[in-house]
C-alpha cells in the first residue's frame, strides 16, 4: 500500500457514503397484510410503488418496502401477529436502510370493534395501547367458580388484580397532542360505507349499552387491544375491558382489537432507546371492520364467522382517513412538523424505559431517567 492509497480509500468511501444517502421517510405507513396495503396503491396522492426496496429479516409474504420516488413516503406490511409485527419492525430499524430518525409511523390497520364504543367503518386514534392477553389463563370449563372470567393476571391469584410481575410490554402510551391533530386531520375525509354495514349497525343501535356501535361511521379517540388470541363474544370483550383499565390505572378503555400493535411499539420503542426514531412521532389508527361481540338476539359464532359487511368500508377508510394525516404532516412539515411535537403526556411503555414516570403500572424503574442515556 502506498502512502496515499489509505486516504486515497478514505475518500472514495466518503464519497460512496454521500452517493447513498438514507432514504428519509417522512411519513412511514405500517399495515399488516396485503388487503391492508392494498388500498394505498394505485391512488390519486402518491405512488408508493415507485420504489420496491427489499430489506433482510422482512416477512417472506412481505419482502419489500415501498417509497414514493422521492422516499419521503414509504409503507411496510408486517405480516399479522404480534411476533410478525415485532420481527418486521425491528428488521426495519437495524438494517439502517432507512433514517427514521423525524419519520412519522402511522399504523394504518383494521380491526374488531368494541360496540360499546364505537362503530364499524369507524376510524380510530389510541393513545394506550394495552397486550390484553399476557395473562394467566383457564379453559371456560375449569374456571374457579367465583371467578367471572378464565383470565387473570400473571403472577396474581384472581381476576381484577395487578400483575405480581410486568413484561413491560403490558401497556404503550404514545403522543396524545399528536395523537388529536392527527384525528383533526382524518375528520377532514369522507368515510366510506355501505348499505349492509348500515343494517348490521341497525341491529346494535337497538340495545341502549350500544348505542355509539350503531351510529354512523366517524373519527374516534379510543385505546387498542393487542391479542395474538382473535377473541370474540361477550365475556372476554368484558373481561379485556376489566384488564385494559386495571393495567392503564382506570384511563384506558379499549374499543378495537388487533393482533399486532405492541409488538410494533415495543420494536420502536426499543430503536428509540438507540435514538434511531422518536418515539413521540407515532400514530396508532386503527379502523373497525367487525363487531367483537354479538348483538342482541344473535350468538357469539354468528357474529365471528358470519358476513363481515365492515370489512370493505374499513379497508378504504385507511387510505381516505390515513392520507389525510399524511399530507397533514407533508404540508406543514417545515412549519410544525419537521422539530416534532412535543407530548404533554408520560410517552413509552410500563417500565419507563425512555425516561418519565408512567401513569400506570408500578412506576418507572430506572427512576423516572431514560434507560440509556
Ligand atoms: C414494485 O412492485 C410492484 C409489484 O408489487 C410493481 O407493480 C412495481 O412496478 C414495482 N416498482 C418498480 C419500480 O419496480
Ligand atoms: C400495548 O401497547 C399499548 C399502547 O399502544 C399500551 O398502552 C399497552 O400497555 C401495551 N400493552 C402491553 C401488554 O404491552
Ligand atoms: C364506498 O366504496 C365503494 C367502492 O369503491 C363505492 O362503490 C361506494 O359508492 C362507496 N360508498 C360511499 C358511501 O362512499
Ligand atoms: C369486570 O369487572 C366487574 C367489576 O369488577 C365485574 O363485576 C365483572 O364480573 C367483570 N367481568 C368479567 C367478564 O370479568
Amino acid at each position: 500500500m502506498t502512502r496515499y492509497a489509505l486516504p486515497l480509500i478514505l475518500c472514495l468511501l466518503s464519497g460512496v457514503r454521500l452517493a447513498v444517502a438514507l432514504t428519509a421517510p417522512k411519513v412511514l405507513i405500517i399495515t399488516m397484510f396485503d388487503f391492508e396495503a392494498n388500498v394505498w396503491f394505485g391512488i390519486p396522492e402518491f405512488n408508493l410503488l415507485a420504489q420496491n426496496i427489499t430489506i433482510p429479516g422482512f416477512s417472506p409474504l412481505y419482502p419489500d418496502a415501498h417509497c414514493t420516488s422521492d422516499g419521503t413516503v414509504c409503507l411496510v406490511t408486517t405480516g399479522q401477529a404480534e411476533i410478525n409485527a415485532a420481527s418486521t419492525i425491528a428488521a426495519m430499524l437495524y438494517s439502517r436502510v432507512f433514517d427514521l430518525t423525524s419519520t412519522y409511523f402511522l399504523v394504518a390497520g383494521i380491526s374488531g370493534v368494541n360496540p360499546k364504543l364505537t362503530s364499524i367503518g369507524s376510524v380510530t386514534f389510541a393513545r394506550y395501547a394495552v397486550q390484553v392477553t399476557l395473562q394467566y389463563e383457564f379453559d371456560a370449563r375449569e374456571i374457579p367458580s367465583q371467578f367471572p372470567t378464565g383470565y387473570f393476571p400473571q403472577g396474581s391469584s384472581a381476576p381484577g388484580q395487578l400483575p405480581g410481575w410486568w413484561d413491560g410490554t403490558e401497556v404503550f402510551e404514545v403522543n396524545d397532542k399528536l395523537r388529536q391533530l392527527a384525528a383533526g386531520f382524518a375528520k377532514t375525509a369522507t368515510l366510506n360505507d355501505s348499505l349492509d354495514a348500515r343494517n348490521l349497525r341497525a341491529q346494535y343501535s337497538q340495545a341502549p349499552a350500544f348505542a355509539l356501535g350503531g351510529a354512523p361511521p366517524g373519527i374516534a379517540l379510543c385505546d387498542t387491544a393487542t391479542s395474538d388470541t382473535y377473541w370474540s363474544g361477550t365475556l372476554l370483550g368484558e373481561s379485556f375491558e376489566n384488564t385494559t383499565k386495571l393495567f392503564t390505572n382506570g384511563l384506558g378503555s379499549y374499543c378495537t382489537t388487533q393482533q399486532e400493535d405492541n409488538a410494533t411499539l415495543q420494536a420502536l420503542m426499543r430503536g428509540a432507546l438507540f435514538h434511531l426514531l422518536d418515539f413521540s412521532r407515532i400514530i396508532i389508527m386503527r379502523s373497525a371492520s367487525d363487531y367483537d361481540r354479538p348483538h342482541p338476539g344473535q350468538d357469539g359464532i354468528t357474529n365471528l364467522l358470519g358476513p363481515a359487511p365492515g370489512f370493505t368500508p374499513s379497508l378504504l377508510n385507511l387510505h381516505l382517513a390515513g392520507v389525510k394525516v399524511v399530507q397533514g404532516i407533508m404540508n406543514e412539515w417545515n412549519s410544525r412538523y419537521a422539530k416534532g411535537i412535543k407530548p404533554d403526556n408520560y410517552i413509552g411503555d410500563v417500565f419507563g424505559s425512555l425516561g418519565g414516570n408512567p401513569d400506570f403500572g408500578p412506576g418507572s424503574i430506572f427512576g423516572g431517567k431514560p434507560a440509556r442515556p
